[in-house]
């Protein structure tokens, strides 16, 4: 039998070697490699870039073309149909009409080492210090690995923060989560800076975000100095930089300390300032059309603060740990605003600075009946949280009849729990004040403490003879309290160095 089409056949045999080619083809291409589909530049209002025809999701990086044929970063952070909305990372100059726009299949991902020690980050993760390549090891993801919570050490050890005050009367714990609200001025800057210098923290992540540029230089060179850079990586994204950059540096200073952490490392990291974090994300979800809520922020923003916060907190047993500090400017210093709010439910503790303190040139200018350490009860033992709450009381006695005492209206004798509170006022307050030059350690600050207990003690005994702080004779049994201790017995020298009996 003949064909009765040749030409078919031969077609036949073409279309086949098509197919083999084109197979062979996708056979050289690399298994990860997916289509990269361009698209174009639209429109752009304010930061806000539109682009038509380019397929990429939330939160891929894309290269948009700019004059001169330079390319110009932006990340992709909402959609609306098929049009995208991206936001530059960097300058905008130079971006036309119909600029190409280029998606990346790359995440973002953070280049980390022990080499990092020392130096000062932008919030791409690049040097700002002039002072050569960074000699990174490996690369960690920008948003990091999540850890199943039932996983996660309690927080049990005391970290030395070398502050007096937060030692003592507001312990922290590592793996703790702290909010330090203040209004500006008030000695925040200052307080961070001695944290760096003055912990015994393994290694100190420093996130400067959204605030001066003059302030970051400042912070540098003045506050931390070669002895507090030592052992500190700084990430200083200056007001100036684009929102998607300010948030992109909070993400890398946290991504670093997860880096040491999970090296087995006890990280302290502060952050200044969660309140420009959350701004960066208002100006992000208002540009590309999120309704505002509270005060002109979105619902996003409260949103992305768990997720930044929830980051730092312990590793799994016998791993590292992140101690975290946040500023939450109080603007105006209203405690109300709703950064302030929101934070204060999401971290485990607040340390407020107070204007007043700070205005009469008491500092560090912490707030102690404001501030409030919610792990503080897990990591020290009873005899300690006994003499704070003692030093409270009698603290508050004082401020409550401070306005009376000063203009002289009251009468000693009167009330003998006030009569002490004015007896002990000048040693309670030199207790409190610490100069930024001055070095105190976890051990010394009890120790100082203590030595108040004792003149508390003596105060009680030459006013009249029964305290008038004391618990009522049924209270401890209502509180449930047995007289063991469930500190260590390493931690118990800690808490009581000079061996004295504390009530
Ligand atoms: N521990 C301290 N000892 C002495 N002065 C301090 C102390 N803390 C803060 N100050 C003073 O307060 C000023 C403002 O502090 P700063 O930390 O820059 O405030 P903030 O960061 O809250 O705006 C400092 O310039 C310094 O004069
Ligand atoms: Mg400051």
């Amino acid at each position: 039998m003949t064909n009765p089409d040749p030409f078919n056949k031969q077609r036949l045999k073409h279309q086949h070697n098509w197919v083999q080619k084109l197979s062979d083809c996708q056979a050289r291409m690399p298994a990860s490699s997916s289509m990269i589909v361009e698209g174009k530049i639209t429109r752009m209002v304010g930061m806000t870039l539109e682009a038509l025809g380019c397929q990429a999701a939330v939160g891929v990086r894309c290269e948009v073309e700019s004059l001169n044929g330079e390319s110009i970063e932006a990340e992709v952070v909402g959609f609306n149909g098929e049009r995208l909305y991206l936001m530059p990372t960097g300058s905008i100059h130079g971006i036309q009409p119909n600029a190409r726009v280029i998606p990346s299949s790359k995440i973002y991902e953070v280049a980390v080492g022990d080499n990092l020690l020392g130096r000062v980050l932008d919030g791409t993760g690049r040097p700002l210090d002039g002072k050569g390549h960074l000699n990174t090891t490996e690369t960690v993801p920008l948003t990091g690995k999540p850890i199943n919570p039932l996983n996660r050490a309690p927080i049990t050890e005391p970290l030395d923060v070398g502050v007096r005050s937060i030692n003592s009367l507001l312990s922290i714990g590592r793996g703790q989560r702290l909010g330090l609200f203040a209004g500006s001025g008030v000695g925040k800057s200052v307080l961070l800076g001695m944290m760096t210098r003055y912990t015994t923290a393994d290694v100190i992540v420093v996130g400067l975000i959204g605030e001066r540029g003059r302030e970051v230089n400042d912070f540098i060179n003045n506050i931390l100095g070669e002895e507090g850079m030592a052992r500190a990586v700084v990430v200083a994204v200056p007001a100036d930089q684009t929102p998607v950059m300010r948030l992109h540096g909070a993400f890398l200073a946290t991504s670093i300390a997860e880096y040491f952490r999970d090296q087995g490392k006890n990280v302290l990291l502060l952050m200044d300032s969660l309140t420009r974090f959350a701004q960066a994300q208002r100006e992000i979800a208002l540009a590309i059309g999120e309704p505002p809520a509270t005060k002109g922020y979105p619902p996003s923003v409260f949103g992305r603060l768990p997720q930044l916060v929830e980051r730092a907190g312990n590793a799994e047993k016998g791993k590292g740990s992140i101690t975290a500090f946040y500023t939450v400017l109080t603007e105006g210093d209203d405690q109300m605003d709703p950064i302030a709010d929101a934070s204060r439910a999401i971290l485990d503790g607040h340390i407020v600075l107070s204007r007043e303190l700070a205005e009469s040139g008491h500092f560090p200018a912490v707030d102690i009946e404001a501030s409030i350490s919610r792990a503080m009860v897990d990591i020290i033992d009873k005899e300690h949280l006994r003499v704070v709450q003692k030093f409270k009381q009698i603290y508050s006695t004082y401020k409550k009849n401070e306005d009376l005492i000063t203009i002289g209206a009251y009468t000693a004798g009167s009330d003998s729990r006030v009569d002490q509170a004015i007896a002990l006022h000048p040693a309670l307050m030199e207790f409190l004040k610490q100069d930024m030059d001055d070095p105190t350690t976890y051990a010394e600050s009890l120790q100082r403490l203590v030595e108040i207990y004792e003149l508390m003690e003596q105060t009680q005994t030459a006013l009249q003879t029964t305290d008038p702080f004391a618990p009522m004779p049924d209270q401890d049994a209502a509180n449930g309290a047995t007289t063991t201790s469930t500190a260590s017995d390493e931690q118990d020298n800690i808490a009581n160095p000079a061996g004295v009996l504390l009530p």
